[in-house]
């Protein structure tokens, strides 16, 4: 495997790009925004300054990943030459089926399709494929260079060969990978947003404030950063939407977003990218 298709440029789809890229791969990486592609660039260079002023990559080594990535608009060109594509766009089901679809019919027959979904149903996305054998979930943690994690997820009909084959890719981007089934959340955000929804309940329910929250996770529990900073850093709609996939998958009432979640998402305080959640950004 030595060519890789990347879909959608935004966050999740630039580091990705620049951790193939870095270790040799050839990336095209796929946008409908010519803007939203010149911006992942952009993107893509300061990380790997951040990497060369580390000194963990050379000069060399940051212009070979960038002359690793060719950029494109159309989906038919970007994964022709394609032996693995892995989708990255907006976390929306309607959308992830119709590009399932359309690049079924343009990506070789043999080549492996992947998403990096945080929720959406692998054996779902297959079934709109003529490969559901070949199709898998590689999901990626953000930021995408420093997090060792690919929870790499298997499908209904996804095959051991395929699966087998991923957790070596994984390897060889000096991941960890680690196989799951495709049940609601996988493993990743079945345990984690419950800790962030029961964090946001904490606050609604006037238990302690925002950085009481966080510092109690924090300093006792050893973690980065508090839940409700991570929330913010992934994204309260995406947190939303992860949590009614739990709710709806499995039916159970202790998955049901926090009204204060429901609310800040509609008031359009979608976190960092937003300017405004739990904290100011602006
Ligand atoms: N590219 C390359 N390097 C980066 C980077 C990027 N985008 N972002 C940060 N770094 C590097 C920095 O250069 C720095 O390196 P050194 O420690 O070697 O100097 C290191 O990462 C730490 O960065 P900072 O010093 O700027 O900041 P920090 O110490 O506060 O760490 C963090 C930032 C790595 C994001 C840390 O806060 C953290 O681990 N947070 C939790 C992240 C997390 O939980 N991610 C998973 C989210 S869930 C998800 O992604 C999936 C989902 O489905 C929702």
């Amino acid at each position: 495997m030595k060519n890789i298709a990347v879909i959608g440029s935004g966050t999740m789809g630039n580091g990705i790009a620049h951790v193939f890229a870095q270790h040799g791969f050839s990336v095209a990486l796929i946008d409908i925004s010519e803007d939203a592609l010149k911006k992942a660039l952009t993107t893509i260079e300061k990380n790997l300054d951040r990497q060369v002023a580390k000194q963990t990559l050379t000069e060399e080594g940051k212009k070979q990943t960038l002359q690793n990535i060719k950029t494109f608009t159309q989906l038919k060109d970007g994964v022709a030459n394609a032996d693995l594509v892995v989708e990255a766009a907006t976390e929306n089901v309607e959308l992830k089926l119709n590009i399932f679809k359309e690049m079924d019919s343009y990506a070789k027959p043999d080549a492996i399709l992947s998403t990096n979904t945080s929720s959406i149903s692998i054996t779902k996305i297959a079934s709109v494929t003529k490969r559901p054998d070949k199709v898998i979930g590689m999901h990626f943690m953000n930021p995408v260079p420093v997090m060792k994690l690919v929870e790499v997820i298997r499908g209904y009909n996804t095959t051991d060969e395929v699966t087998n084959t991923i957790m070596d890719m994984s390897k060889k981007l000096q991941k960890v990978p680690v196989e799951v089934n495709d049940y609601p959340g996988f493993v990743a955000n079945r345990i984690l947003m419950p800790m962030i929804n029961e964090a946001i309940y904490s606050l609604y329910e006037g238990v302690a404030g925002v950085e009481e929250i966080d510092t109690v996770m924090k300093l006792g529990m050893a973690h980065p950063m508090g839940p409700l900073q991570l929330a913010d850093f992934i994204g309260l709609d995406v947190c939303l939407s992860i949590l009614r996939v739990l709710h709806d998958g499995f039916g159970n009432p202790k998955y049901a977003p926090c009204p204060l979640l429901v609310n800040m998402v509609q008031a359009g305080h979608k976190g960092v990218k937003s300017g405004s959640g739990f904290y100011q950004y602006t």
